[in-house]
């Protein structure tokens, strides 16, 4: 079978993915990132998973299908990528690609979450690719001691507004609950779980003698809608995956074993994370005073935003003197990811840099932005409740 390239994965990252979290100065698995971010760290990231950065190679063969370089491909936040040249070649050759992605419902989403979504559907839209998404509900109840099976249903209900709210296209998106569409999944999850060895998901996602059986074995039910689109279309299918790069070590072990079951490797295209408010690691649910969420009101996200750490001096008059430090600023990163332009966000930098811009200006167009796309936004999520039907995963997928 015609695939994508063969190197092993897992075996390519296996030791020095622990070396990287030995080194206590950054972690990065599916469950946790701490940390300062940095852009240097998405580098050794790269070095470190054995991923492969966006080329200008790449970005030209993209830009020759879609028309125009994404702002968010034009600003890094899509950094790397596993076989996207492949994926986009078989495209060229006729064989279209579906989309994977999805949503651990452990809390409300917040914007952070948004980016890799509407880029998501800026490539259905474009390559008006089919898209699953699945919603992890079984991984969430099972890493959280805390999380009861009550506030996990009603986070994937509360979730799944926002997807619809991104924009998708119904007729192109099914939505998939693990614990609801689970028939669907179990027969390609132990396919894929009688392949990966116990001492591999240890090298790979961190697993101790302390960590329940249910996360053990729940790996290959995030790795069988990749092979999902295969099933349905009865025949070896492409897809992509567009994530934060956290959600890498699935795609590994994924990538490992699916020649061996007569599928394609999955393509990622990879993101950076949007820092926290208080810029010490990721935006988190976990730490809802320094996220904003979409069902955040718009007062209190203009409270979060007005509190923000920034990379300004202390005083006014030192930051006049010596500028602020756009390069580890959230505020910053907000608004050049989110709102800002090329030109604007450039302008930005060299007028915070040189101490012509002082940080309340900055916060204050941040949290105009974010407010007005806020209100937006859950207005589209209101609307989302009459259309979770039409976007359901069911047996007629499959025919
Ligand atoms: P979850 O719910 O942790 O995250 C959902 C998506 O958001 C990305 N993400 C972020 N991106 C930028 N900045 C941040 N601060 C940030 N925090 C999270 C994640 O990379 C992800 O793309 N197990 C998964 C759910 C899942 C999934 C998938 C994700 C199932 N299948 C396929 C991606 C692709 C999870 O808990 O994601």
């Amino acid at each position: 079978m015609d695939s994508s390239p063969h190197h092993q994965d897992t075996n390519n990252i296996d030791s020095s993915f622990d070396n990287y979290q030995d080194n206590k100065e950054i972690i990065v698995t599916p469950w946790e990132v701490s940390g300062e971010i940095e852009d240097r760290m998405y580098i050794k990231l790269i070095e470190k998973f054995g991923t492969q950065g966006l080329s200008q190679d790449l970005i030209e063969k993209f830009r020759k299908l879609t028309g125009e370089v994404h702002p968010l491909i034009k600003s890094q936040y899509f950094f790397s990528h596993r076989d996207l040249d492949w994926l986009l070649t078989k495209y060229e050759n006729g064989d279209p690609f579906y989309l994977y992605t999805g949503r651990g419902p452990s809390g409300f989403i917040h914007i952070g979450h948004i980016l890799p979504w509407l880029f998501t559907k800026y490539l259905q839209d474009k390559f008006g690719s089919k898209l699953l998404f699945q919603f992890t509900d079984d991984e969430k109840f099972l890493y959280n001691p805390r999380a009861t099976r009550e506030t996990i249903s009603k986070y994937t209900a509360e979730n799944i507004l926002d997807i619809i709210a991104i924009g998708f296209q119904p007729n192109l998106t099914r939505i998939i609950i693990d614990t609801q569409h689970i028939n669907y999944l179990y027969p390609i999850a132990t396919e894929i779980a009688k392949k990966i060895t116990f001492s591999t998901a240890k090298a790979v996602f961190g697993f101790t003698n302390t960590t329940n059986l249910g996360m053990i074995g729940f790996p290959p039910i995030q790795a069988a809608p990749c092979f999902l689109p295969s099933i349905i279309e009865k025949k070896p299918t492409p897809v992509l995956i567009p994530a934060a790069i956290d959600q890498d070590p699935y795609w590994r072990i994924t990538r490992d074993i699916a020649v061996k079951l007569g599928f394609y490797k999955p393509a990622q295209i990879h993101s950076k994370f949007l820092p926290s408010l208080s810029r010490i690691s990721k935006m988190s649910s976990s730490k809802p005073e320094t996220a904003i969420f979409t069902t955040d009101e718009p007062e209190i996200v203009e409270k979060k935003v007005l509190s923000s750490f920034t990379g300004g001096q202390a005083t006014i008059s030192l930051q006049k003197k010596l500028g602020g430090n756009a390069d580890i600023c959230p505020v910053y990163a907000y608004l050049r990811y989110f709102f800002d332009n090329e030109k604007e966000s450039l302008e930005r930098y060299i007028r915070c840099k040189s101490g012509n811009l002082l940080c309340g200006e900055c916060k204050s167009d941040l949290a105009d932005n974010t407010k007005t796309f806020i209100i937006d936004f859950k207005r589209k999520r209101e609307k989302a409740k009459d259309k979770v039907k039409d976007f359901m995963f069911d047996e007629k997928c499959l025919q």
